[in-house]
């Protein structure tokens, strides 16, 4: 579907995440033509540029990080609607001529009054914004016209900002125009989770603890902190990537069928699913059911890199972990026994993110135990990215004259068994906020209970005092996270 007539307002559009993904993914939106003729893209920031500086920043972003191939003329035609305004988040005056630029492309490119306000802004910034868009009459009532609101993560810091922040958003956008970015959701490899479990009859008899040992959901990046010291130190690895990504993966990868793919009735489900994961309750339980790491000093990719307390703008006495691995069980009747272990962490061995469903082993092998030494239990691994597809790890006999066993892998590949290439997680999101579809946006109680499964662990990690374990940059993390796997008598898989 092609996004109706519309504008889009960036704040914070001087960030990375605006030039690395936001900007990019509205080229390729114009682009592969699913945006209206006179779509307009308006930044806002306090960086003293006119449109021409900024149209050339969006330019060279494009340039940089579109993955569609560079068209002059969709480009011209884009660049056509690009505006800037000037000012900081309290300037009255900013807003206003936010709102006359707007009204402005609503009468000369026929943008219909729709407007979209991204706010890629750090979280304390958001009632200033929220505000001042109240005020200067941006989200008031306009007539067929619709106004909605995009929040980027970090929704909160822990369930009570979150609260305080969902309502804060409620008292200025109705729940229907809110938009909670998770951009996991975006990606093709996550929504092709449900088409490969309700899609088939494979899958399901054996989804449940009578059949699975135990999930694996794993996020692992070879990159350090980079440039995002002041985002990510107090963040830490739990609160930026479990508390959003993982749990929606398992949210996913767990919950029952929806009666429909209506946004309503996927939301019931994952909530359902995410209302019943535990954690222990205990300090000593939660303890023993997680992990933390640091990541020190090592080589990778051939080249030395520095550990975390090293990095420009971390303090060298900071405590925040840049791995985390959590266990988490799920108590319903489909899911009781079986744990789910979630694990993310920066420079580790190598970028990937996959689901692994393990599967209990055969009650019985009629074979002599030398014969199926190398056989392990079977395995249906989602590989999310960046070798998009899908494995299964079963017996096999190897050629010869004993019956030996052992696992290899059946393939799915993304690449081999289609010719379109996936478009960018943003792309697809964007154009669900223009199309008004909110399928793919955590609401405020996905989000809130995602808090309560991390609040617990979080506080329990203040608790104890005690710091993240140091782990080489480029292994598979600190020792703990094995010592947690092994005390249940598994071990993590090598991705
Ligand atoms: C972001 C986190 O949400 O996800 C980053 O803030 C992380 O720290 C990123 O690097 C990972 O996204 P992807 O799509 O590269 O797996």
């Amino acid at each position: 579907r092609i996004a109706g007539p519309s504008s889009v307002v960036i704040f914070g559009v001087t960030g990375d995440l605006s030039r690395k993904k936001l900007m990019p993914a509205i080229y390729d939106l114009a682009n592969r033509g699913l945006l209206p003729p006179g779509f307009s893209l308006i930044g806002f920031a306090r960086r003293d540029w006119d449109d021409q500086d900024f149209e050339e920043e969006v330019y060279q972003a494009v340039k940089q990080y579109a993955r569609t191939p560079f068209s002059e003329e969709v480009w011209r035609h884009l660049a056509e609607g690009i505006r800037f305004v000037q000012g900081s988040f309290d300037d009255d005056d900013a807003f206003d001529t936010l709102a006359a630029t707007l009204h402005e492309l609503d009468r000369s490119r026929g943008t219909g009054g729709n407007h979209a306000f991204y706010l890629s802004i750090p979280p304390g910034a958001f009632p200033t914004v929220l505000r001042q868009l109240q005020r200067s009459g941006l989200v008031a009532d306009a007539g067929d016209a619709w106004r909605r609101v995009v929040i980027e993560k970090p929704f909160g810091h822990d369930l009570e900002s979150a609260q305080e922040l969902n309502r804060l958003v409620g008292e200025v956008f109705p729940p229907s125009s809110v938009f909670r970015i998770d951009h996991y959701l975006g990606k093709e490899t996550v929504q092709n989770l449900l088409a490969l479990r309700f899609a088939n009859q494979l899958w399901e008899p054996i989804w449940n603890s009578h059949y699975v040992d135990h999930v694996q959901i794993t996020q692992s990046e070879d990159i350090g902190v980079g440039g995002r010291a002041g985002y990510y130190d107090g963040i830490g690895a739990a609160r930026d990537v479990i508390q959003n990504h993982l749990l929606q993966l398992l949210a996913l990868t767990a919950m029952e069928e929806p009666v429909s793919f209506e946004p309503k009735d996927l939301r019931t489900e994952k909530t359902k699913v995410l209302s019943a994961v535990v954690v222990p309750k205990d300090q000593a339980g939660i303890m023993a059911a997680t992990a933390r790491g640091q990541y020190a000093a090592g080589w990778q990719g051939g080249a030395k890199v520095p550990g975390y307390l090293e990095e420009d703008g971390i303090s060298p006495d900071s405590t925040t972990e840049t791995y985390a691995a959590v266990k988490l069980e799920i108590d319903t009747r489909r899911w009781a026994g079986v744990p789910f272990y979630l694990r993310t962490g920066k420079r580790l061995g190598k970028r990937v993110t996959e689901i692994a469903v393990i599967f209990k082993r055969a009650p019985h092998l009629p074979f002599s135990h030398t014969d199926t030494e190398e056989l392990g239990s079977n395995a249906l691994v989602i590989r999310i990215q960046p070798d998009e597809g899908t494995t299964i790890r079963f017996g096999s006999k190897v050629p010869g004259p004993t019956m030996e066993v052992r696992d290899v892998n059946m393939d799915f590949s993304y690449g081999q068994s289609f010719t379109e290439a996936s478009p960018e997680a943003y792309e697809r999101l964007i154009l669900d906020v223009l199309l008004g579809e909110p399928s793919l946006f955590p609401q405020d109680e996905e989000v809130e209970l995602s808090w309560k499964i991390l609040d617990p662990i979080e506080k329990a990690w203040d608790r104890s005092g005690t710091q993240p374990e140091q782990y080489t940059s480029g292994t598979w993390g600190p020792s703990s996270a094995d010592d947690l796997m092994a005390r249940d008598g598994r071990t993590w898989r090598l991705p």
